[in-house]
């Protein structure tokens, strides 16, 4: 009973609360969830964060992947890196909007003229400032994933102008920006979690939602939505954050390594993405799914009243915007 006691003791005394532990091997492990299936490429690239910083701090640190909400939903995992519980996700930037203004403005509609200004933007000065905008609320930003363009599917019908949004009930994520978007378009926002989307589409609580191609084919919600409109009308970035309290608990030599890893996984996630797009719309065709590419004129039309109605309620993020816009290196 003693040396049970005993060897309890011990072993407490070597725990260290890191979003994970430290085991008495003085091997810290990191727990690090997201929203996604293990299939998506965001998944298979954190899985190789984690193998870099293994390599990086010769078997010293380590991640451990929570895939599929198995540890929350986006805005909880936030919650759970806050207080250190959990040590690192990977969240889309709609679902940092809480903890940083700033960020709610890669909510905006056709805000970047192309895939060359949105790494302009998201590498340059102006990426690095929006990493950084959620470290007073203990969330630090280490890199961007790639998470290509969002487009409409729809139940019921192809969304071929805006005017066909009308009536439907549209899934959105859990952000104001993201509300004002598709109510600007013409449609019913309705904010329902990425966990919980499959049924809430098979079961008629929504009509149709919106995602990039990976996203759409992974979570199997094209079982349910067999029309696919790209419209592409946003291009919103995951982001990789770490705790501020694990970070801090960090030498500065293995903040390097972390840094380091997730910059690796970046690039490494985008050689993934590409193909994955690719597969993704034609795997969701074989399975049946009827895809379009609607003229982007009307849904650029809508633009200017989202942009009007964002401003109204956040007059800070124009500025922002100019900024972005006059980015072009
Ligand atoms: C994208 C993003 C996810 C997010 C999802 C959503 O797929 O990569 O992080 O959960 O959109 O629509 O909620």
């Amino acid at each position: 009973m003693l040396m049970t006691r005993r060897i309890v003791f011990v072993f407490l005394a070597f725990v260290l609360v890191l979003g994970g532990c430290q085991l008495d091997t003085g091997v810290k492990i990191i727990k690090m969830g997201h929203a996604q299936v293990v299939s998506h490429p965001v998944h298979q690239a954190m899985v190789f964060l984690g193998k870099r910083l293994e390599e990086k701090s010769g078997g010293k640190i380590k991640v451990k992947v929570y895939p599929n909400q198995q540890l929350g939903t986006e805005r909880e995992l936030l919650e759970l890196l806050q207080i250190g519980s959990v040590g690192m996700t990977k969240v889309s930037a709609a679902s940092l909007e809480a903890f940083s203004p700033e960020i709610s403005v890669l909510g905006l509609p056709y805000l970047f003229r192309d895939d060359a200004h949105i790494t302009q933007v998201l590498e340059g000065e102006i990426g690095k400032e929006l990493l950084l905008s959620t470290e007073k609320y203990w969330l630090r930003g280490l890199c961007f994933y790639d998470a290509g363009k969002r487009s409409f599917y729809s139940k019921t019908r192809p969304i071929a102008t805006p005017a066909d949004l009308a009536g439907l009930k549209v899934r959105v994520q859990e952000s104001k920006m993201a509300i004002n978007m598709v109510r600007g378009m013409g449609g019913s926002p309705t904010p329902v979690s990425y966990g919980e989307l499959y049924t809430a589409l098979q079961q008629g609580i929504v009509d149709a939602a919106e995602n990039n191609p990976p996203s759409f084919y992974n979570s199997r919600h094209y079982e349910v939505c067999k029309y696919y409109s790209i419209d592409e009308h946003t291009a919103i970035p995951d982001v990789v954050l770490v705790s501020t309290k694990v970070w801090s608990e960090l030498s500065p030599e293995e903040q390097v390594w972390l840094q380091e890893a997730a910059d690796e996984s970046a690039a490494y996630q985008t050689k993934l993405w590409k193909e994955a797009v690719e597969e993704a719309l034609l795997e969701v065709q074989k399975a049946g799914v009827e895809i379009s590419y609607p003229s982007k004129e009307p849904f650029l039309e809508k633009v200017a009243a989202v942009y009007a109605q964002v401003f109204q309620e956040q007059k800070q993020l124009e500025a922002l915007v100019q900024r972005i816009q006059q980015t072009n290196k």
